[in-house]
C-alpha cells in the first residue's frame, strides 16, 4: 500500500499518526503470468465473473460494502496454507497469496473448479496495517467500477488481517515496465489502454458524490487484467476529499519517492488535483520506461520528473527519451501529444493541472491518432547512464 517518505509537520489533524511499516528497502516478488510460482504450474484461467459488471462504464458507490467475511481457515484452505508456492507477491502491507474459491459461494475450491483470488496477508511488522486495512475495506469494498480492483472478502481474527481480491492475471504494470527480461516490451497500444483505463478509474474517484482521494497511484498498483485493462488496487491510503468549498484536506504526508505532488509534500494539504499529479508521473513513466525514482541513476537524473520536464514541455528533443523497448513502434505526433499531457498533469500549481476526466479525454484523442509505426529511422538513446532492470533500492516506507 503506500510508503512513507516522511512525515513532517503537517501532521494530520484527521489522522492517527502510525509509523512507516516498510523501514527497509526490499526486492519484491514478481507476479503475473511469467512470474513468481503463484500455485505451481500454469493453471487456466477464469475471469472473475462480476468484474466490470453491475457497475457498467460509469461505476457506482454502494452505501455499505457488500463483502464476504472469512474465517482464516477458509483461507488457509484457500491458498492451501500460505505455502511458498502461492506467493503473487509482497508489499508494505504484506504478502499477497494466489488462491482458489467458489465462484458462487466464495467458499475454498479445488483448483479445478473455483475461480482464482488473491489474498493479502498482512505482516505482523506492518504498524500502519490495520488503518490501511480499514480503509480498503470501506473504500474498494463500497466501489464497483470497471477500472477498480474488486474486493471480495475480508478476514479480521486474532491479529490476522487479510483481504480477498479478485486475481488479476498480468500482475502490476510496474512489473511490466520494469522488469525486464521477465516481461514482453509493452506496446504503444497497450500502454495507451493502460492509461486510459487507470485514468478512467481516477476520474470515476473524483466525481463521486464525496470525492474520493486516491492518495496511492504508482505503477505498482496498476494491476492488469488477462486483456491488460488496468484496474487500480491498495486504497488504504485513500482519502475522502475536501468538504464546504474547501479546496483541499490537511493530512499526514505518505506516499513514494517520486509520485507524490509537491504541495502535498511541502505542507501536507492534499488536493484531488494531487491525484492528477501522480498521474502525470506514470504517464511519464509508461513513456520512458524509467522509474519515478531511481538510486541507480546519475544524481540528476534520479527523480525523474525534474530531470524529464525539460523535455517533454517541449524544449529539447523527446526521441530521446522514449522507452527504447518501444523500438521506436509509435506516432511521434501522438507521443509529443502524450508528453505534453503530462507536463500538464505535472504542475506545480495544482489548479492548473486538468480534470482527470479532461485527462481521459486528451487520452482518447492521443489514441486515436493511430499506432502506426513511423517510416523513419530510429532515434538514438536518450542520455541515460544507467538504467535498473529491478526494483528501485531507494523505495522506503
Ligand atoms: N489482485 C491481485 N491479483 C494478482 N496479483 C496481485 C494482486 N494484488 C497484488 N498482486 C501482486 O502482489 C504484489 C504486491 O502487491 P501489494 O499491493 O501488496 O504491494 P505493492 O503495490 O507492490 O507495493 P506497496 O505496498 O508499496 O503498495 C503486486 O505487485 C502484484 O504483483
Ligand atoms: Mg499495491
Amino acid at each position: 500500500m503506500g510508503n512513507c517518505f516522511g512525515c513532517p509537520d503537517a501532521a494530520a489533524a484527521d489522522e492517527k499518526p502510525t509509523s512507516p511499516s516498510k523501514g527497509t528497502t526490499k526486492q519484491k516478488a514478481v507476479s503475473g503470468e511469467t512470474g513468481r510460482g503463484g500455485g505451481g504450474g500454469r493453471q487456466e484461467y477464469r475471469k472473475w465473473p462480476s468484474t466490470g459488471s453491475g457497475g457498467g462504464e460509469t461505476g457506482r458507490v454502494l452505501d455499505v460494502p457488500r463483502l464476504r467475511v472469512f474465517t482464516l481457515a477458509e483461507l488457509r484452505a484457500v491458498t492451501r496454507g500460505f505455502k511458498p508456492e502461492m506467493v503473487l507477491g509482497e508489499g508494505g502491507f504484506g504478502m499477497v497469496y494466489k488462491g482458489w474459491a467458489d465462484e458462487r459461494t466464495l467458499n475454498p475450491a479445488k483448483s479445478s473448479a473455483g475461480v482464482v483470488v488473491a489474498v493479502k496477508k498482512l505482516n505482523p511488522e506492518s504498524v500502519q496495517g490495520l488503518h490501511e486495512w480499514q480503509s480498503e475495506v470501506n473504500f474498494l469494498g463500497r466501489l464497483v467500477h470497471p477500472n477498480l480492483v474488486k474486493l471480495l472478502g475480508y478476514c479480521r481474527e486474532e491479529r490476522e488481517l487479510l483481504l480477498v481480491y479478485e486475481f488479476m492475471p498480468k500482475g502490476s504494470l510496474e512489473n511490466h515496465l520494469f522488469r525486464r527480461g521477465a516481461f514482453e516490451p509493452l506496446s504503444w497500444s497497450l500502454r495507451l489502454k493502460i492509461a486510459i483505463g487507470a485514468a478512467r478509474g481516477l476520474a470515476f474517484l473524483h466525481s463521486s458524490e464525496r470525492q474520493i482521494i486516491y492518495r496511492d497511484f504508482k505503477a505498482s498498483n496498476i494491476l492488469l487484467d488477462v486483456d491488460y485493462t488496468p484496474k487500480l488496487s491498495d486504497f488504504g491510503l485513500a482519502k475522502n476529499g475536501p468538504v464546504a468549498g474547501r479546496s483541499h484536506v490537511t493530512t499526514r504526508v505518505i506516499g513514494t519517492y517520486g509520485y507524490a505532488a509537491p504541495e502535498y509534500v511541502a505542507t501536507g494539504h492534499l488536493y484531488v488535483k494531487s491525484d492528477v499529479y501522480c498521474f502525470g508521473v506514470v504517464l511519464l513513466e509508461l513513456l520512458t520506461g524509467l522509474r519515478a525514482h531511481d538510486l541507480n541513476r546519475p544524481s540528476h537524473q534520479q527523480n525523474l520528473v525534474e530531470w524529464a520536464r525539460p523535455y517533454i514541455a517541449g524544449g529539447r528533443k523527446l526521441t530521446g527519451l522514449m522507452d527504447q523497448r518501444l523500438a521506436g513502434d509509435y506516432p511521434p505526433k501522438a507521443a509529443a501529444r502524450a508528453a505534453k499531457l503530462a507536463d500538464r498533469c505535472l504542475c506545480g500549481d495544482p489548479k492548473s493541472r486538468p480534470s482527470m476526466d479532461d485527462v481521459v479525454v486528451a487520452l482518447q484523442e492521443i489514441e486515436s491518432m493511430g499506432t502506426a509505426r513511423p517510416a523513419a529511422k530510429l532515434p538514438p538513446r536518450a542520455p541515460v547512464a544507467h538504467r535498473s532492470p529491478h526494483r528501485n533500492p531507494s523505495k522506503l516506507r
